[in-house]
């Protein structure tokens, strides 16, 4: 039955207009109005020439150096900002130029992909995700800001929250998977992080949510691809940590590369003006993807690049990166009426607001004394080891055959990714550098100085040759213990880093097999960018430990792991499938007209492999056990605009100390559009001590049983809902509850 519905916000705006007419100015908004002033006065005096050069971004050299014909531009006042260019003196050295050579004086700001850490790497972003612990990447995002600004870099292209249910698109590993809330707390938890509460502090840079958007949607997976997503899904799946994002105050965002649904996100302007200017207020700048504009003459949407300029710059994207349309055919556009001079001062004017935000114009320079002290410090260091150890998950661990003991006699650490530095650090690395990175052989040595360590490569990481196999069974038998480390390489994901298969690359199975025949328990260390399809791992193999690329410190995060100094706690953040012929396969999936049925051949299945997962969404065990029992409601029926507490027990009914992860699902189970099986609406990260129980409780709002109707109205439909909670997406205890058809 759904006779009404609740248009959810209408109270709740009312009062927000009545409070504004009322409360007297912050200085908060104060400060902001002076900042529009400033912005006014400024805008008055600046030649097109001047204007159009705050819309470019040229890019420095890869080590961090500006180009000579950057110098020359700055002083005409014609280049606004670059991305690459870091280092205290380099940046201070080209700013001193803009803000005291130039005729207007407008300071430059400096862009950087500080994707997971600047010079101290954490987990690729994937791996922080699988922490499910938001404050963890929280921190982790601040000491990135704070090392970032100390380098002169006043601007992050991150966090990056593309939702990705395609594990071949390599660029999984820079997202957060493929939930909207999880990745809605991630991208929050970023966003705070970097920018703080006042990104023209020392220690923040303003963020950048990309790539606006559905980017994570390419059809094969293939990089770049084209995209074909209905508006429910755009709003339900990839518009949700791009909102969090914006509701947390990011400062930017960028345009994505990819076609979608026939006008590239580059020059869209339902999702460049009418959503994100026009829905949600965002009052931040734009910035294209590398030269995403000039890229719109391939797409097809340009005839030419006068064309793609006005076509990019009408839709809302206000800085260019790298091509140079804008400044090449503006003026003409205008003078052909083709383009308005508003249009133009509208992109100067956001980006002058974020420089004024960020306190360039009245602290241009960085104290260059910071960059000793406030990059790669010891504390950076550790957190970046306890953060590593948060986000391993643990698979598989039969028998109890970890966590190992300290007094084990000898080791047999085998595989390609067991001694390589640069892999540890992952895509994106920053201004991270690969001699700062622990390897797993050096995070055994000193995890257990007095233990025989058996090294052998065993094979490089495309591994297509067996050579080193004999040496690696050696290893093996030689030693009481073997640990293997499988996986990909840091360039196997990341940006155009697509594959076709899932499957450990080259020989590397054949390897394992070998090992495991070996007769010796073998625990397998898993390095890499994406879910994996490990099937013979899964059913041979006594452990599994996926420690992504767990960055500067994963060796010895790995080894607090395998030695039990840190009980892993981390949950998969994305499906790992049986069969890359399986993708796209994501836990809150449709339940179609003949859901999956083993006893009836008419049902949504394959022939050759089973329609589950191999590990599902939310999945990862722990040294202890947990029970989780108890599911209470506070109501078994709430008004339209209602709220329910959902309260379970947790039990550790183990012998260690640990962490789980509890798990709040919803599904709406008759509505006037088809809803997911289950959708994650909460979760929380609690540690217990051994036979530790305790009641944890999630407060669940009528809004987020919401959805967009047929109308493309979001609405909260009457009817009977089901409300599962547990240890994983799979793994949960349910109950039901009504909502009404009346609010209060
Ligand atoms: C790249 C990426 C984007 C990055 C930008 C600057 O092509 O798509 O994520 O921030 O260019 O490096």
């Amino acid at each position: 039955m759904r006779s009404t519905r609740l248009k959810v916000g209408g109270f709740a705006l009312a009062i927000a207009v009545i409070l504004s007419l009322t409360s007297p100015p912050s200085s908060h908004s104060q400060k902001r109005e002076n900042v529009e002033a400033r912005i006014n006065a400024l805008l008055a005096r600046m030649t097109l020439a001047e204007k159009l050069g705050q819309l470019q971004q040229l890019d420095g050299e890869a080590n961090g150096n500006f180009r000579p014909e950057h110098v020359e531009m700055v002083k005409k006042g014609l280049l606004g900002s670059t991305l690459n260019v870091r280092g205290a003196q380099r940046t201070n050295q080209l700013q001193r130029i803009a803000v005291t050579e130039s005729r207007l004086k407008i300071p430059l700001i400096f862009g950087f992909d500080v994707i997971h850490g600047y010079r101290t790497i954490f987990p690729i972003p994937l791996g922080e995700a699988a922490s499910w612990d938001p404050a963890a990447v929280e921190r982790a995002a601040s000491i990135a800001a704070a090392e970032a600004r100390a380098a002169g870099v006043h601007w992050t292209f991150a966090p990056m929250v593309d939702i990705a249910r395609d594990p071949r698109w390599g660029r999984i590993a820079e997202g957060s998977g493929e939930d909207p809330y999880l990745g809605s707390l991630m991208a929050r938890a970023r966003v705070r992080g970097f920018q703080g509460s006042d990104f023209s502090a020392k220690d923040k840079v303003v963020a950048c949510a990309k790539h606006w958007v559905a980017y994570g949607a390419a059809e094969a997976g293939r990089d770049y691809n084209t995209t074909d997503v209905s508006e429910r899904s755009l709003r339900e799946v990839y518009f949700p940590p791009f909102k969090a994002a914006v509701d947390a105050g990011v400062g930017t965002f960028m345009s994505a590369f990819n076609d979608l649904n026939g006008v590239p996100s580059s020059a869209n302007p339902f999702t460049l003006t009418d959503v994100l200017r026009g829905e949600w207020k965002f009052d931040g700048f734009v910035v294209s993807d590398y030269t995403s504009v000039e890229e719109l003459i391939k797409h097809g949407v340009a005839a030419d690049g006068a064309e793609a300029a006005r076509e990019a710059l009408s839709a809302g994207v206000d800085m260019e990166m790298v091509s140079r349309l804008y400044n090449k055919h503006a003026s003409e556009l205008i003078k052909e009426r083709k383009l308005s001079q508003q249009t133009i001062d509208e992109a100067v004017r956001r980006i002058l607001r974020i420089k004024f935000r960020l306190g360039l114009f009245d602290r241009p320079y960085v104290d260059e004394a910071l960059e000793r002290t406030a990059i790669f410090n010891s504390a950076s260091v550790a957190a970046a080891r306890e953060i590593a150890a948060r986000s391993m998950v643990l698979l598989k661990n039969d028998h109890d055959v970890l966590p190992l003991d300290k007094n084990v006699r000898s080791i047999a650490l085998i595989g390609p990714l067991a001694d390589s530095r640069q892999d540890m650090l992952g895509s994106w690395t920053g201004d991270g550098k690969a001699e700062d990175a622990v390897t797993l052989l050096q995070g055994l040595k000193s995890k257990v100085p007095q233990t025989r360590i058996n090294y052998a490569k065993g094979c490089d990481i495309g591994c297509d040759k067996p050579d080193g196999f004999e040496e690696a069974l050696r290893a093996a038998r030689e030693s009481d213990v073997t640990v293997i480390a499988v996986g990909e390489s840091a360039e196997m994901s990341g940006e155009a880093a697509s594959r076709s298969s899932l499957d450990l690359p080259g020989r590397q199975l054949e390897l394992v097999k070998a090992v495991q025949a070996t007769g010796k328990p073998t625990i397998v260390v898993l390095m890499n960018g994406r879910p994996l399809t490990i099937n013979w791992l899964a059913e041979n193999t006594p452990a599994i430990l996926e420690t992504w690329f767990a960055g500067t410190q994963a060796g010895n995060a790995i080894a607090d792991v395998l030695f039990g100094d840190v009980n892993p706690g981390g949950k998969l953040p994305a499906t790992f499938p049986r069969s890359v012929g399986q993708i796209p396969l994501y836990y809150n999936h449709k339940n179609t007209g003949r859901p999956p049925d083993a006893n009836n051949k008419y049902t949504s299945k394959y022939l050759d492999v089973a329609w589950t997962p191999l590990f599902p969404f939310g999945y990862g065990l722990s040294y202890t056990q947990f029970k989780i029992t108890n599911l209470q409601l506070s109501a078994e029926r709430i008004p339209l605009n209602g709220k329910l507490t959902v309260s379970v027990d947790v039990e550790n009914t183990g012998k260690r100390v640990g962490d789980e992860v509890v798990q709040l699902y919803i599904r709406d189970t008759s509505a006037s559009v088809t809803r997911p099986v289950k959708e994650l609406k909460g979760f929380q990260r609690i540690t217990l001590q051994p036979g530790e129980k305790k009641r944890v409780e999630f407060l669940l709002t009528a809004e987020q049983l919401g959805f967009w109707d047929r109308q493309m109205r979001f609405t909260v439909e009457p009817g009977e809902f089901q409300v599962m909670v547990g240890s994983s997406s799979e793994d949960v205890i349910e109950k039901s509850f009504e909502v009404g058809s009346n609010p209060y």
